[in-house]
């Protein structure tokens, strides 16, 4: 440490360029890329939403697809085969699992996260991560917390109360870091109860190197930094991507006494400690895709099944719509993977005729015995924007009801990252949720709808008959449902959470429950061999002012035809605990605890009890009615002009003194406005956000604000006399 300047620690605290931190004697480079659904390595040209091009890579499910997988060990495989294929190309820390829980429908990033329940969040989050770790390569959980949507997302305050942050938006970070040990932690872009999550000493120094014990390094979010002594101070080592007003910033705030070279000095240490971990082996990645078929067909959810599925291999088959022969498998944004090879459904029933919608697809299906209709998102599960509807787009349900009135035997199969509604499936007779399942879920649909596969994938988020949409406010997200989230809020669902059908039947018996937890058996009736994913839900007693029912434990079974097999299913220092606000602490009510084994969130099937002597007699509720957030801050001159500073969103600068603002706004905001992911990200985007992506520093940053502020001359020399200076 005593050899670096402080100017050269300060170096280090910033990435050298989008994906790598600088390489100073003593420490070596680290290079970072995106997951999670697979390896998004770039070349020059960097970039945080998927727009320019990336090496090849096996394109695995989304998270929300290996989530429905119920399956520890095959989630474990994936995240070990994107960790191999990680090391293959050098790189040293991958940028995943994404463990935001999806609490609020219309996120445009719910395809990128695994669930609405933090408990099956947090066990796929450990088996993805301790796969990818078992490589060599580090894994960075994201996005420490409360990111859980994308509206607003870089000036957004979260308002959550400490129960609800604590038992539903903390706990699959906090299983990740206690199970996992990740290389790394990303911020959140957002505010959380007034405060940005990089700045938080209270929720990166107490609660998560304190309370957790992580030692691995806080990474900005691409872009996520404001205040860069403040971060230092709670604890974000590093500043991503590369920022060149960052070791000014730091520099400049140890000089004046804001923060002190001691604290500098922890961030260097932890970042050098991480790029002196062993380089990681490189692996054959060579059988990849022949893994990604299985992955697929796994994470499937067959919805509905009224004796149609699966179909007969001599029928004739009229197969319609676009993402049958152009597939939708990945969402767009960071995690956007250039796959290696994308199989359609049309490659994979070449026996099947095709049209992509219109009359000639209702002739078609007027003349076939059966029509795999595909439907879905194209565009709307994406990063930077929220959905704007939890609807398929109607056109697709117009074209539904044309080949409803000729033919009956319709198949649905849906391809989109999220919970829709889907009243218009109550007239056909199947529906498979395919979900956005990666370079091979063409085949792996093919197999289940023929039956070489028996689907074994359950919802691993609730899908309501509808959600309403509200206007939201870009500045603030009040979590006023508290506890109440996904299938806790106990509204109405057309599929709930963890349900999903087979091609066989399990017969549940013999619950056994003790103090370390519940053992069943589990038998296949049907006629086929199939998988089962079993859940372990508990209700706490009155006094723990609890939701309904909370998942604690699942597995996931296979068995043959009149096989049983006997389950257990451990508790763990998850299964009881409630968050006492009042006094900051976990705590354990005492009363009786009922444990229920399902197949599904509403479909309990055996029921036990255990007393428990607990350390308090109840839990006080969540303290929902005292969220107010913070105002943003956009300062303004008497005249109600915004007044330009780093921090001013984008979009307000229309309302600044001057022309330049509303010149700039209008024409960036027309170029992009088809692009969902640029359009959205841009919106509120902070002008020293805007900065860093476009490589400019402090003084053209000053020299901007100042032609914003209408100052036009004076900000054109700031930039002028820069540029000299430098040349
Ligand atoms: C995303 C992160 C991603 C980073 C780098 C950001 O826009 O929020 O998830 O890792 O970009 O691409």
């Amino acid at each position: 440490m005593k050899e670096y300047s402080l100017e050269e620690k300060a170096r280090l605290l910033s990435g050298r360029d989008f994906w790598n931190t600088a390489k100073l004697c003593g420490a070596d480079r680290i290079r970072f890329s995106d997951g999670p659904s697979g390896l998004r390595m770039q070349g020059k040209k960097g970039d945080h939403l998927g727009i320019n091009g990336s090496m090849p890579a096996t394109c695995f499910p989304a998270h929300s697809a290996l989530a429905a997988s119920w399956n520890r060990e095959l989630v474990y495989k994936v995240g070990e085969s994107i960790g191999k294929e990680a090391a293959f190309y050098g790189v040293d820390v991958l940028l995943a699992p994404d463990l935001n829980v999806k609490s609020y429908p219309l996120n445009g990033r719910n395809f990128e996260y695994f669930s609405e329940d933090p408990y099956l969040n947090g066990k796929m989050g450990s088996a993805y991560l301790n796969g990818v770790q078992s490589t060599g390569v580090g894994g960075c959980v994201k996005h420490f917390a409360a990111n859980n949507r994308e509206y607003g997302r870089m000036v957004c305050d979260s308002v959550v109360d400490e129960r609800t942050l604590r038992e539903i938006y903390l706990t699959a970070f906090e299983m990740a870091v206690k199970d996992a040990k990740p290389a790394a932690v990303m911020t959140a872009y957002n505010r959380l109860n007034g405060v940005y999550c990089n700045e938080s000493v209270w929720l990166l120094n107490d609660i998560l190197r304190g309370e957790w014990g992580f030692d691995g390094i806080v990474v900005s979010d691409w872009g996520g930094t404001h205040d860069r002594a403040a971060s230092v101070i709670a604890g974000a080592d590093l500043e991503m991507p590369c920022c060149y007003f960052s070791k000014d910033e730091i520099t400049e705030a140890v000089k004046s006494g804001r923060l002190k070279e001691e604290e500098v000095d922890k961030c260097v240490g932890r970042i050098v400690k991480l790029s002196h971990r062993d380089k990681p082996p490189r692996a054959d990645i060579s059988g990849h895709k022949d893994f990604a078929p299985e992955c697929a067909a796994e994470c499937a959810v067959l919805l509905k099944n009224e004796g149609l599925l699966p179909l007969k291999q001599d029928m004739k088959v009229a197969l319609v719509g676009g993402f049958a022969k152009k597939p939708v498998i990945q969402g767009g944004g960071s995690s956007r993977v250039n796959p290696k090879a994308a199989v359609s459904l049309k490659s994979c029933l070449k026996g099947a005729k095709y049209a992509c919608g219109g009359a000639k697809a209702v002739r078609l299906a007027k003349k076939s015995d059966a029509v795999i209709y595909c439907m879905g998102y194209r565009g709307e599960d994406a990063e930077g924007a929220d959905r704007d509807s939890y609807s398929l787009p109607e056109k697709q349900i117009k074209l539904l009801e044309k080949l409803r009135a000729v033919n009956k035997n319709i198949v649905v199969v849906l391809f989109c990252g999220c919970a829709v509604e889907t009243s218009w499936d109550e007239k056909i007779p199947a529906l498979l949720y395919a979900g956005l399942g990666g370079q091979a879920s063409g085949r792996a649909v093919a197999d289940i709808l023929f039956g070489k596969v028996n689907p074994s994938g359950k919802l691993a988020e609730t899908f309501f008959k509808s959600f309403k949409c509200e206007k939201q406010d870009p500045y603030s997200a009040v979590y006023c449902n508290g506890l109440m989230v996904g299938y806790r809020n106990g509204e109405e669902a057309k599929y709930p959470f963890g349900f999903g059908l087979s091609y066989t039947e399990f017969v549940y018996s013999n619950l056994r429950v003790n103090e370390k937890g519940a053992s069943f058996d589990v038998k296949n009736v049907g006629g086929v061999s199939g998988g089962e994913a079993v859940q372990l839900y508990i209700r706490y007693p009155k006094n723990a002012n609890a939701p309904d029912i909370q998942l604690k434990g699942f597995d996931k079974v296979f068995l043959n035809a009149g096989e049983s097999k006997k389950v257990f299913i451990p508790f763990d220092e998850y299964s009881f605990r409630s968050f006492e606000a009042k006094e900051g602490k976990w705590v354990e009510a005492s009363g009786s605890y009922e444990i229920l084994i399902g197949a599904s969130s509403a479909d309990i099937r055996l029921c036990g009890v255990l007393e428990r002597k607990g350390d308090c007699d109840g839990v006080s509720a969540p303290d929902t009615l005292c969220l107010i957030p913070e105002s943003y801050p956009i300062l303004r001159d008497k005249k109600g002009k915004v007044i330009a500073t780093a921090e001013t969103p984008f979009c307000e600068l229309k309302n600044a003194k001057g022309v330049w603002g509303k010149i700039f706004v209008w024409l960036v905001l027309a170029v992009v406005r088809k692009k969902r992911t640029i359009y959205g990200t841009m919106e509120y985007l902070p002008l020293r956000t805007l900065a860093q992506y476009g490589g400019f520093d402090s003084s053209i940053l000053k020299g901007i604000t100042e032609i914003f502020n209408g100052k036009l001359f004076r900000g054109l020399k700031t930039i002028i006399s820069k540029n000299k200076k430098d040349k």
